[in-house]
């Protein structure tokens, strides 16, 4: 857009992260429904925010109401999703802070486009791989039943498809490991760059 001319400011984000003490990054976290990423979320920031570090959680269900509460799970609407909260991620990121995202974002191709938006150098990706037969049995919203039984449409791994990451920077199967355990695990993604 012609009229639209971006105006640089006087702060850099080097200069944010240093106020900081920390190195901005943005922890995306994606797998099915009930597989375990906002519970993991919100420990990994409680963990982080213990440690003296800056970050905030950016989540499926809360973004759906507000910021995307006009967005629904049509592949279109969850392309958007992921734009939208790719931007979010980068912008957060500029101010310094450490992004954590639990986000089904079931498409190969978003994820990617999440990665470009926000840098390769900032975006870490976690594959919450929990099998799909203990999603089912975790069901902790009722949606893997209501789906099952035709009410829901556009479900991931039901009616509508989840393609896993080819190259993840870490696989997390929670079914196998305590929350306490994963966030340790994860925790090492914030320090490999001189946070
Ligand atoms: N080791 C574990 N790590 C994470 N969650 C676990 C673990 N063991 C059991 N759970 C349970 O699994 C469920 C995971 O649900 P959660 O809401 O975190 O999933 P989600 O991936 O955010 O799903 P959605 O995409 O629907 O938001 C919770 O009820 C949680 O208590
Ligand atoms: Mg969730």
């Amino acid at each position: 857009m012609k009229q639209v001319v971006w105006h640089g400011g006087h702060v850099s984000a080097e200069d944010r992260q240093r106020l900081l003490s920390q190195s901005a990054l943005t922890i995306w976290l994606t797998g099915l429904s009930a597989s375990g990423k906002s519970t993991l979320a919100f420990a990994l920031e409680r963990h982080l925010i213990n440690a003296g570090r800056a970050c905030y959680v950016l989540d499926g269900d809360n973004v759906r109401h507000g910021l995307n509460g006009n967005l629904g799970f049509s592949h279109e609407d969850r392309t958007e999703n992921i734009r939208r909260i790719a931007e979010v991620a980068h912008l957060m990121n500029d101010a310094g802070l450490i992004v954590i995202t639990a986000f089904i974002s079931p498409y190969r191709e978003d994820r990617a486009m999440a990665k470009r938006i926000i840098g390769s150098e900032r975006f870490r990706e976690v594959y919450v791989s929990t099998p799909i037969q203990v999603c089912e049995q975790r069901d902790p919203k009722g949606l893997y039943g209501m789906a099952k039984a035709g009410k829901l449409a556009h479900f991931t791994g039901v009616s509508d498809p989840y393609e896993p990451p080819e190259a993840p920077d870490m696989v997390i199967d929670t079914s196998l490991v305590s929350v306490e355990e994963e966030v340790e695990r994860i925790a090492v993604l914030a320090q490999t760059i001189g946070a």
